[in-house]
């Protein structure tokens, strides 16, 4: 029986900071999910970084690494999973160019991400990279033929937009790659303390290398429903940070007695946050264990990004050729030979 070929799926995570349980729990779990029936690629997206923070070159190397070992961490199998550095594959820049040939200037100026991190990031002077940020996120999908993209909630007007690009480049240029599709995961708004949703700019989070004790109390100051204030007052379970993690790390069981203590005051808010923050530690052991072991084998981690990196810059290379035969542009450039430069890769 010939296998059938699995579906592609493609994602990728910007290192503008360590992971936090949002991401985890929102988009980290769901694509480790996906690793078994999908093919499934998965990048850090440190051109996309830069739109923002081209002036933290520093920052950016430091959270490569850092949410390289979150990645790992959550149980992203190099094994499984072709895991790769965005801009270690120079052919994302060349689509980029020739995809900018058929990107519509009114769709990014509608994109709303564009008009909510020019508001929330006080930009007044906002530049190219930034505005064509979903043109590179569009080169990013249809380079690998992403088919499936796994994303948080807030990453959806991106996905849709490369829809579209995809379609009008189709329609002008013919069938080169799918046109993508979004999937979004079981917990797509995780709160945090103050129980907006968690986010690194609203300094509510907790990061997945923080420690136990680190866990712990910032839990202790997590928001809680303000009109349950003594044991027997009943309290409002769904509208509660706390007890959205307890559906994330305590079963299924357990969650329907926490709601109905709840709801009749028979469960006081500290004992709740206690116990669901042991579940909690328990769930992220193995995650921040394998981490730690991680972040001990740099090489190791050279290498899986390394080897990554080869089989998407294949894939790359196959997609742009396609591209640029469809577009009427030459093939002269594979041809031309530049001396090689001998880089030093692993020590
Ligand atoms: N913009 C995404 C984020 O901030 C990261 C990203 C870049 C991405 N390219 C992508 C996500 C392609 C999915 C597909 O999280």
């Amino acid at each position: 029986m010939s296998e059938i070929k699995k579906k592609r799926v493609l994602s990728g995570n910007r290192p503008t900071g360590p992971s936090h349980l949002g991401h985890l729990f929102g988009v980290h779990d769901f694509w480790v999910s996906l690793q078994d029936k999908y093919d499934c690629f998965f990048f850090i997206a440190d051109y996309h970084a830069l739109t923002t923070s081209y002036d933290k070159v520093e920052m950016i190397q430091d959270n490569i690494r850092e949410v390289t070992l979150d990645l790992l961490g959550a149980g992203l199998d190099p094994k499984k999973s072709t895991i790769f550095l965005q801009s270690d594959i120079p052919e994302v820049a060349e689509l980029n160019l020739l995809i900018s040939m058929v990107t519509p200037m009114g769709l990014l100026e509608r994109n709303p991400t564009y008009k909510a991190q020019m508001q929330e990031l006080n930009i007044k002077k906002p530049n190219l990279g930034l505005f064509q940020y979903p043109v590179i996120q569009t080169v990013d999908i249809v380079i690998y033929k992403g088919e499936y993209v796994p994303v948080g909630k807030d990453q959806l007007p991106h996905v849709w937009i490369a829809a579209d690009i995809a379609k009008t480049f189709r329609h002008r240029y013919g069938d080169i790659f799918p046109i993508p599709e979004e999937l979004v995961g079981e917990f797509p708004n995780v709160p945090g303390s103050d129980n907006r949703k968690m986010s690194k700019s609203y300094g509510n989070t907790i990061d997945v290398r923080d420690d136990e004790e680190t866990t712990f109390k910032k839990i202790k100051k997590f928001y809680t429903d303000p009109e349950k204030i003594r044991i027997d007052d009943p309290g409002h379970p769904d509208g509660c940070p706390i007890f959205y993690f307890h559906t994330m790390v305590s079963g299924k069981e357990h969650c329907d007695n926490v709601k109905s203590e709840c709801e009749s005051g028979k469960r006081g808010c500290v004992q709740c946050k206690s116990e669901m923050c042991e579940n909690l530690n328990n769930h992220l052991k193995p995650i921040r264990e394998r981490r730690t072991e991680f972040a001990r084998n740099p090489d190791e981690v050279d290498k899986i990004l390394l080897e990554g990196g080869l089989k998407a810059r294949e894939e790359a290379q196959k997609t742009v050729q396609a591209a640029r035969k469809a577009m009427g542009l030459t093939e002269r450039s594979r041809l031309i030979q530049t001396p090689t430069i001998k880089y030093k890769f692993i020590k």
